[in-house]
């Protein structure tokens, strides 16, 4: 039996998704009897659960042999994955299979980078074969802009002129359902990136053809980008860390393609056009 952690998230819910279309058994864990009446409907069992709970995470992963282990990005991640994957450690998981994220290392400038390689450390040491996905950015972020496409026919970042290979986060989802079904994946560190490279201006010139708009992309300089995240609502040190993001991305750092991802699906991954189709609605 698999549990999902994170399932009712972007990652998450694909990988639902995809159990549940090949019919794998599976339980998705959430925090609320809400949400587990949600996808109880549509016929996903569930367990409640909290990464701060560890006596409901040990309930959760009872008669559970393999886990797909996602935090949400937050000061404590790490110390949340590590109390988790002791859970399983306790519970006799048998493999894991990690979200964390591209260019993660010991050396990384970023907090999340940190956080992410601390919870692989601890995961590759914890003796429980595991798998490691590394995702590129989320062609979901762009969803941020729907406020001011509707209002101003405008996206915004500080990204400038760099090209991306942003990946669908289904498609992250569809890479880890198979993680978790086939064999041959145990030990594996897996990046995951787009099949293509895409410019902000590409995301403006999509998204307005799409909805019959002139949809125009206006570069912000950093400190204007970092000051628009937190009066979003964002934390300070993840505003640091996608500022620092783009800047690293605007060097041309870490913006190579991986065929990882398309290898393991056995097609082509999403494009940013696929995305735009699937989510216009959203922006018109
Ligand atoms: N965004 C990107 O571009 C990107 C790129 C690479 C890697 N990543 C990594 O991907 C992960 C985020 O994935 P995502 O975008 O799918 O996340 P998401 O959409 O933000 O969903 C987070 C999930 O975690 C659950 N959750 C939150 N707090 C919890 C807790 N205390 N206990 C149990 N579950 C909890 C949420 O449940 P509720 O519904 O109850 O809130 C939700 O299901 C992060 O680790 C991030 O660093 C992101």
């Amino acid at each position: 039996m698999i549990l999902v952690t994170g399932a009712t998230g972007k990652v998450g819910s694909a990988v639902v998704e995809e159990l549940q279309s090949i019919g794998q058994p599976f339980k998705a864990m959430v925090r609320s009897k809400d949400k587990a009446e949600a996808l109880n409907q549509s016929g996903v069992e569930t367990v409640i659960a909290d990464f701060t709970n560890p006596e409901s995470c040990r309930q959760a992963l009872s008669n559970i042999d393999k886990v797909f282990l996602l935090a949400p990005p937050a000061i404590n991640m790490a110390e949340l994955e590590k109390n988790f994957i002791d859970a399983c450690k306790t519970t006799g998981v048998k493999h894991i299979v990690n979200i964390s994220a591209v260019g993660t290392s010991k050396d990384s400038s970023l907090n999340l980078g940190q956080w992410h390689y601390q919870t692989e450390e601890y995961l590759t040491q914890s003796g429980i074969p595991y798998t490691i996905i590394r995702p590129h950015s989320f062609m979901q972020n762009i969803l941020a802009n729907i406020g001011s496409v509707k209002a101003q026919s405008t996206i915004y970042s500080s990204l400038a002129d760099a090209a991306v290979p942003l990946v669908d986060a289904r498609d992250v989802g569809a890479v880890a359902a198979r993680v978790l079904t086939e064999d041959g994946h145990a030990g594996r560190i897996y990046t995951i990136t787009g099949g293509a490279k895409v410019t902000q201006n590409d995301v403006a010139a999509g998204l307005g053809n799409t909805i019959g708009k002139d949809v125009k992309y206006i570069p912000v300089p950093d400190e204007a980008a970092h000051q628009a995240m937190t009066g979003m609502g964002l934390p300070d040190w993840l505003a640091d860390d996608l500022v620092g993001m783009a800047a690293m991305h605007r060097a041309g750092h870490g913006t190579e393609i991986d065929a990882t991802g398309e290898k393991i699906l056995g097609r082509p991954m999403r494009t940013i056009n696929d995305f735009i189709q699937d989510h216009a609605f959203l922006f018109s």
